[in-house]
């Protein structure tokens, strides 16, 4: 079959790159993929978001199955264009996207049904937020509702922080219309972990546990990232806490949406705080993380393929989806100054060297191809991922890999999964 992956990140060059060994599979389009997708299938030069000129694509290509990898097409109502034009699509619709889409609207869910999260409130009005902030005292977390690209979030720590936070979005209108609306949420203190579950809008099945690292500076310091650098599992989730996940979090969160009209397929991402009162979220995401979905990938075992379509077709509890029992860690290479500015264009040295290192790949995010030069574009350039029998060989072998890759700029941090091994020692 023929498949196209919409992204260009580290995200969906693992997915690529998982896609490729199905026996099913025997061309894939990445639209607008990146240097290192080029290397392993055919780019597309059409942005994530131009649905109109994707859909022509698909159409014209008849292309069999299309896998979604960022939320912003899914906001935008992919999913139906694509299945209305009678094309098969993997990811959630648009009205399922909203939990991630507005966190007003997934945080009203999760009160209706009991899901654990912080308390919170919404508001059109500056000073009626100001109000609430003085009620409640902080730290306390402002966040524009509505998709900001990870950023409209501030920790305010006093409340003069707190009303500067609410100036900035609502006044100021830093992240632009997400700022129109905004929550003010409760601190939650603890460890974060991701949790996925793939569901084909009534079954659900785990994916192993995993970690991010969202902040830029080692020791979890300095402002928030994407992420740079991820592991699989995470010991901060031990076999009981993985139940009361389920059952207290995604079971509920799946039967909630088909519930409310809105069933949602795909895999569904639990940004988790493990705090000392249990589990509790701070966000769902309606796709793969990223970088979490570098180690994710690495470690499944069953065909993707038969795990999206199971998604899609609603059988997914006839099938057991197979893991290695390994850990995989992602190593985030990243151009200095980001998340701020950064410079473009550096040369990347060293790729050669890991090319041949055993249960190691280099997942390519901000890269292009310059001439035979593989150059830095982005900010998070490379998600350098290894496997390993525990997380400290995975962390090892990464790092082995990270150290023979250079650029002029480059940044990374040197702590990835150290938590997990603070954890386990
Ligand atoms: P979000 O985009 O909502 O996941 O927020 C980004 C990051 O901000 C999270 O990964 C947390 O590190 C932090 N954060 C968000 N909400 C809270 C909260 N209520 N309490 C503590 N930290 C939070
Ligand atoms: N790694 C966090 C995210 O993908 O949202």
């Amino acid at each position: 079959m023929k498949v196209l992956v919409i992204g260009s990140g580290g995200r969906e060059h693992a997915i690529v790159w998982k896609l490729l060994q199905s026996k099913k599979v025997n061309k894939i389009y990445c639209a607008p993929g990146n240097a290192g997708i080029k290397a392993i299938a055919e780019c597309v030069d059409i942005n994530a978001s131009d649905i109109p000129a994707l859909l022509v694509f698909a159409e014209k290509n008849k292309v069999d199955l299309t896998v979604v990898g960022p939320e912003e097409p899914l906001a935008n109502g992919i999913t139906e264009i694509f299945s209305s034009a009678g094309l098969r699509i993997w990811g959630p619709s648009k009205e399922a996207a909203v939990i991630e889409g507005s966190k007003l609207f997934a945080k009203r869910l999760m009160e209706k049904y009991n899901i654990p999260t912080g308390y919170f409130k919404g508001f059109f009005d500056p000073e009626m937020a100001k109000k609430y902030i003085s009620e409640k005292g902080a730290p306390i977390v402002i966040k524009a509702d509505g998709l900001a690209a990870g950023k409209g979030v501030i920790i305010a720590q006093t409340i003069e922080q707190a009303f500067e936070a609410v100036d900035t979005i609502m006044i100021k209108k830093a992240f632009g219309d997400a700022g129109d609306h905004l929550l003010v949420e409760e601190f939650l203190d603890g460890e974060e972990a991701s949790f996925l579950v793939f569901t084909d809008g009534k079954h659900i099945t785990s994916l192993p546990t995993s970690q991010d690292h969202k902040a830029i500076y080692e020791g979890d310091n300095g402002p928030n990232t994407g992420g740079m650098g991820a592991y699989s599992p995470a010991p901060v989730i031990d076999k009981g806490m993985h139940e009361i996940i389920m059952e207290t979090i995604m079971q509920p969160t799946v039967r909630a949406m088909e519930k409310e009209g809105y069933p949602y397929k795909g895999v569904l991402y639990a940004g988790l705080m493990i705090t000392e009162d249990g589990p509790k979220v701070l966000e769902f995401n309606a796709r793969f993380g990223d970088p979490e979905a570098q180690p994710l990938l690495m470690l499944i075992k069953t065909d993707l393929i038969d795990v999206l379509e199971a998604c899609i077709d609603g059988n997914l509890d006839k099938m057991t989806i197979e893991w290695h029992d390994e850990a995989a860690v992602c190593v985030v290479m990243a151009n200095k100054g980001y998340p701020g500015q950064y410079e473009k264009g550096q040369v990347i040295l060293g790729l050669d060297k890991v090319s041949d290192m055993d249960g190691t790949v280099v997942f390519h995010a901000g890269t292009s191809l310059k001439g035979k030069n593989i150059i830095a574009t982005g900010g998070r350039v490379l998600g350098v991922t290894a496997k390993g029998a525990d997380i400290e060989t995975a962390v090892d072998n990464a790092y082995k890999a990270v150290s023979k890759i250079t650029w002029d700029g480059v940044y990374f941090r040197k702590d990835i999964g150290r938590k997990a091994l603070n954890r386990l020692n």
